[in-house]
């Protein structure tokens, strides 16, 4: 019954099972980085664990490190992680990044079958591009403001492009409709024109046609 219902509250309540973390994170060479997953009540009894995905297709878990069932810290090399069991709060911590830190790495919860788990990209820039020291705290607030509209951004873009590419589908095909229309009257004024030459015996007869035609080419465009 109870793995029935566990089933029934992953379908009906999705994030009723999982863990939420931070989905990017950044930093300086040689800085240090602290980053917190969070994971569900259900998860409370299960192992939490920190670890980087490798290989392209199916991601498997390298430099593993368990986070202790006391809610002691934990560190190997440069790594540590801490479960705090009251708030659920897997607080992991990355010292002295390098360069080659960049990439993906799980927050995750060993589980039978398949493990919840987080992904989460740390990007880590080179040492070289940080801010500088002897920079007045204005300027450095700066940069932070110019990263912070930067990701803005590239959050916004693909809503806007959902957006805009219908607008942009709807004035295309006003203008294909506009042009052909202005086509259409453009045949008929020539034909009326013809007509004119035509008809030019009886100019009677010319203002009879010019009246039917102008509402016709009203109700094209
Ligand atoms: C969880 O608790 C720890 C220690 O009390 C605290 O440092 C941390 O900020 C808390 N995290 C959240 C997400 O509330
Ligand atoms: C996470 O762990 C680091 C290293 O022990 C600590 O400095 C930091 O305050 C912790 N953060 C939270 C939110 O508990």
């Amino acid at each position: 019954m109870r793995p029935l219902v566990l089933l029934w509250g992953c379908l009906v309540l999705p994030g009723y099972g999982a863990i939420m973390g931070p989905k990017k994170i950044r930093g300086f060479e040689g800085d240090t980085v602290s980053l917190q997953c969070t994971y569900g009540e259900n998860l409370g009894g299960y192992k939490k664990y920190w670890c980087r995905k490798s290989g392209i297709l199916f991601g498997r878990c390298s430099g593993i490190i368990y986070a202790t069932e006391d809610g002691k810290e934990r560190t190997e090399g440069r790594v540590s992680i801490q479960n705090n069991l009251w708030n659920r709060t897997l607080n992991v911590t990355l010292r002295n990044l390098a360069l080659q830190d960049s990439g993906e790495y799980w927050c995750g919860v060993k589980r039978l079958g398949f493990d919840e788990t987080f992904l989460v990209s740390l990007i880590v820039l080179p040492g070289t591009s940080r801010p500088s020291t002897n920079l007045d705290s204005t300027s450095a607030e700066d940069t932070s403001l110019v990263l912070r509209s930067s990701s803005s951004k590239s959050r916004v873009s693909p809503t806007m492009v959902r957006i805009l590419a219908p607008v942009l589908v709807l004035l295309t095909l006003l203008l294909v409709t506009g042009l052909a229309a202005i086509g259409g009257c453009m045949l008929r004024w020539r034909k009326q024109a013809q007509l004119a030459t035509e008809t030019q015996k009886n100019k009677i007869n010319l203002s009879h046609l010019n009246t039917p035609m102008f509402p016709l080419s009203v109700f094209w465009l």
